[in-house]
This record gives C-alpha cells, structure tokens and sequence, in this order.
C-alpha cells in the first residue's frame, strides 16, 4: 500500500509534456514503491530480509530493470526524431542509471546484506531525480518550440 510519504514524492514528480512518457514515469514509480515496502518491512524492523522478501524484491526488481530499459529506449527514440540536441548526453546518462540498476539487481539476487536504508534511498531518489532535471529539461525545450 502507497504510504503517505509515497504519496508526496509522486506529487513531486514533473510533467514531462509527454501523457505516455508520464504514464511511464508513474508505472516505474509504482514499481519502485513495491520495492520500498519490501525493504521498509525489513528496515522499521531493524532486521535483515527474509528469504522470501529476498525472493519477492528480486521480482520486483526484474521488473523494474525491465520497463526501465523500455521506457528509456522509447524515450531516446522521441528525443532523437524530434531533434532534441542534448539527446546523446541524455542516452548517456540512461545508460548509466542502467548499469547502477543492474549492480542493484545483482545484488538483490545474490541476497547482498547492505546496508539496506541506503538501497531504499537510492531507489526511490534515482527516478525522481532524473525525471525531474534531465527528463524535465526536455520538457522545457520542447515547450518554447511550440
Ligand atoms: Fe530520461
Ligand atoms: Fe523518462
């Protein structure tokens, strides 16, 4: 369940000018915040994962790398047809949060015992993050073009 915290932090994520790329956002959202639970059960109990809370947040994070990956490449596939000249730094920085997901994702499916407050902060920071500069920063381009 949404706890009122995930509730201000998805009022905080920016249109992007774009319904299906904020549909997206919102799905990966929704995504990250099934992960949140599963950590936040371990964390208000100061106590390690279960190994079906392992097993779950791994789910959970399959999905996540997943629709990543397709809403990224759908999003370099806008920015370029529409001539958005930052597009390659924009490639660039998706590639990269790419590959801190899947250091994320190897780490969650070998059972990793970090520190877990830290994993929960930079899950819900990284999305929220981007879509509010870099995914931001092409909403306002494409906005004084119109
Ligand atoms: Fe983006
Ligand atoms: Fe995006």
């Amino acid at each position: 369940m949404r706890t009122e915290f995930h509730s201000i932090l998805l009022a905080k994520m920016k249109d992007v000018g774009e319904p299906r790329f904020n549909l997206a956002h919102e799905r990966l959202f929704n995504i990250i915040i099934d992960a949140d639970e599963i950590l936040g059960a371990a964390t208000s109990g100061e106590r390690q994962l279960t190994s079906e809370e392992w097993s779950s947040l791994s789910t959970v994070c399959d999905e996540l790398v997943r629709y990543t990956k397709i809403h990224f490449m759908e999003e370099e596939e806008f920015l370029i047809s529409r001539g958005y000249p930052d597009s390659e730094r924009h490639r660039v920085i998706h590639q990269n949060l790419i590959e801190a997901l899947n250091s994320f994702q190897k780490k969650v499916t070998q059972c990793d015992e970090m520190n877990l407050k830290e994993m929960r902060r930079w899950l819900l920071e990284w999305l929220l993050n981007h879509i509010n500069h870099e995914d931001y920063a092409y909403a306002a381009y494409f906005s004084t073009k119109e």
